[in-house]
């Protein structure tokens, strides 16, 4: 039994939303300005067919901050990197977002082919993307490649500050493409408070050896007054790769590192979702009815079993080995062969990447063998999709669901866990989910499999399968209450709180009783 929602349910708390959010922020946060950095947007304009749309990427981390602007206001600077972007900002590279209902601002930054190719392509998603995930794909570090990362934080220090202009700010910076930005904001404004969020893993210090300009990152990073990681473990290595990586003081009993007498904290805070809203939009009619328009688009007749997968197309998701899991299992249980669909939607994603167009065609490539070995004349297992269809499309492909393999080989955290949890409010379909991922350390109620073995995977979409009813409805309804307490507004709570206590101590000790 998860001990995160239920300890919550024990104090009789409810969990937090967009409201207790916001007014934390007012309350402690109200003579900051608030500016969220990242390298990806929030939404990006891009020209499609001679008409601009408007369209939220790719991206958990930009899923999980969206909401927290909204509920507490402010400015988001990002990287401008739609096809229509510079069209629709105004003179100070601004615009307003959601398009719907304009709630903070979305500060584009520009970049050159080259800062792009060298930033996020080279640096960001071919060295530390792959070093930081134990994936087995071996990092690329090239000295072009940093010298573009350094010039690129500095751009986006310069945004930062453009946007605070010199005003009391609390900066509050997303992932491992500005590992340098800290530290140059700190040095021309101390009064900034600080703080960063690292989305992926980070390595054990033997790992994070071999990069090459650690001490600069790490020195970097020690800007921060905060920073955060999903997992417990996470902060360990990030602490004994300070120890043995940087002139600094680790003090592993408060979980902080000083250096030049000044003092970062570590802690963790495993991310999630709007719960609640996601939740209930999943039981909107127009998701009821995407659902009819999957069955159609799948030829389902009612008799068949579903499972379901969404990744972006990456090789730390592990979207072969469930192709080779999904081929495993029919070879075990042929009395499924005729009426099994496995629905496997892959999202393109850093596609000028070697490794990911090798990942592209090895996944098409098995999609079609496990199609060919197993096919009728009137049934395929595997319908592989390759474009995301908006929030709507994925929550019906959920609630079609008997089950859903979320198995990265792994993973910072996963949402699409959670998401999948959020979507049903029915109770039932059945998660399985990676021990690799961090969101398996808060799901405890998934079937939890080691996804480098087909035979495990396979394993349990049988045990998925053949569950009782009444079990799958009370680990669904633990991992929804799971869920519901530990959703976005409460990983933000923790956050500003941890910061805030910096700052005001005594204070936040009021919200203490609030926060579940
Ligand atoms: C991960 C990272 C995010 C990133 C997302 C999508 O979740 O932690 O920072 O936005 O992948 O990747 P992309 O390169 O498309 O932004």
């Amino acid at each position: 039994m998860s001990s995160n929602g239920s300890s919550s349910r024990a104090t009789g708390l409810r969990p937090w939303g967009r409201e207790d959010l916001g007014r934390f922020a007012r309350d402690y946060f109200s003579d900051r300005r608030i500016i969220v950095v990242s390298n990806r947007e929030p939404y990006v304009h891009q020209w499609v067919g001679g008409r601009v749309e408007c369209l939220p990427p790719a991206s958990g981390m930009a899923a999980a901050i969206g909401p927290i602007l909204r509920a507490a206001g402010g400015t988001w600077v990002a990287h401008g990197s739609g096809s229509a972007d510079r069209r629709t900002v105004d003179r100070n590279d601004h615009v307003a977002v959601p398009p719907d209902n304009p709630s903070y601002v979305l500060r584009r930054v520009w970049l050159t082919k080259e800062q792009e190719a060298g930033y996020y392509y080279g640096l960001s998603n071919e060295g530390l993307w792959p070093l930081c995930h134990v994936a087995f794909t071996r990092p690329v570090f090239r000295q072009e490649d940093w010298r573009r990362y350094r010039e690129v934080n500095e751009v986006f220090a310069r945004a930062v500050l453009e946007e605070t202009g010199g005003e009391r700010s609390l900066v509050f910076i997303q992932d491992y493409h500005l590992a340098l930005l800290p530290r140059l904001l700190k040095e021309r404004d101390p009064n900034l408070l600080v703080a960063q969020f690292w989305h992926i893993p980070w390595p054990n210090r033997e790992v994070f050896r071999v990069f090459p300009w650690s001490e600069e990152l790490l020195d970097g990073l020690l800007g921060n007054d905060l920073i955060g990681f999903h997992l417990r473990y996470h902060c360990q290595n990030f602490l004994e790769t300070l120890d043995q990586g940087l002139e600094c003081r680790v003090d592993q009993e408060r979980s902080e590192a000083v250096r030049g007498g000044k003092a970062t904290a570590v802690r963790c805070f495993p991310i999630s979702i709007d719960f609640e809203s996601q939740s209930t939009e999943a039981a909107s009619p127009a998701v009821t009815g995407e659902m009819d328009r999957w069955r159609r688009e799948l030829g389902l007749s009612g008799g068949e079993v579903v499972g379901i997968g969404l990744d972006r197309l990456d090789y730390t998701k592990g979207i072969p080995e469930k192709l080779k899991a999904v081929d495993r299992f029919l070879e075990q249980n042929p009395s499924y062969v005729g009426r099994m669909v496995f629905v496997q939607v892959v999202v393109p994603s850093r596609s000028r990447i070697p490794t990911y167009n090798a990942l592209s065609e090895e996944v098409t490539r098995l999609a079609e063998e496990v199609n060919w070995r197993w096919s009728t004349d009137s049934w395929r297992p595997v319908a592989l999709l390759r474009n995301y269809e908006g929030s709507v499309r994925m929550m019906a492909l959920h609630r079609l669901a008997d089950f859903c393999l979320v198995t990265p080989l792994h993973d910072g955290m996963n949402l699409v866990a959670k998401e999948f949890v959020a979507s049903r409010f029915d109770e039932d379909g059945v998660l399985i989910l990676s021990n690799f991922a961090g969101s398996a350390r808060d799901l405890e109620e998934a079937l939890l499999v080691n996804p480098f073995s087909v035979e495990e995977t396979a394993g349990a979409i049988l045990k998925a399968l053949d569950m009782l009813p009444e079990e799958r409805r009370k680990r669904m309804q633990r991992l929804r209450e799971t869920v519901s307490y530990r959703n976005v507004y409460w990983w933000a709570g923790k956050v500003l709180r941890s910061l805030a206590a910096r700052e005001i101590p005594a204070q936040v000790e009021r919200w203490e009783t609030t926060l579940p």
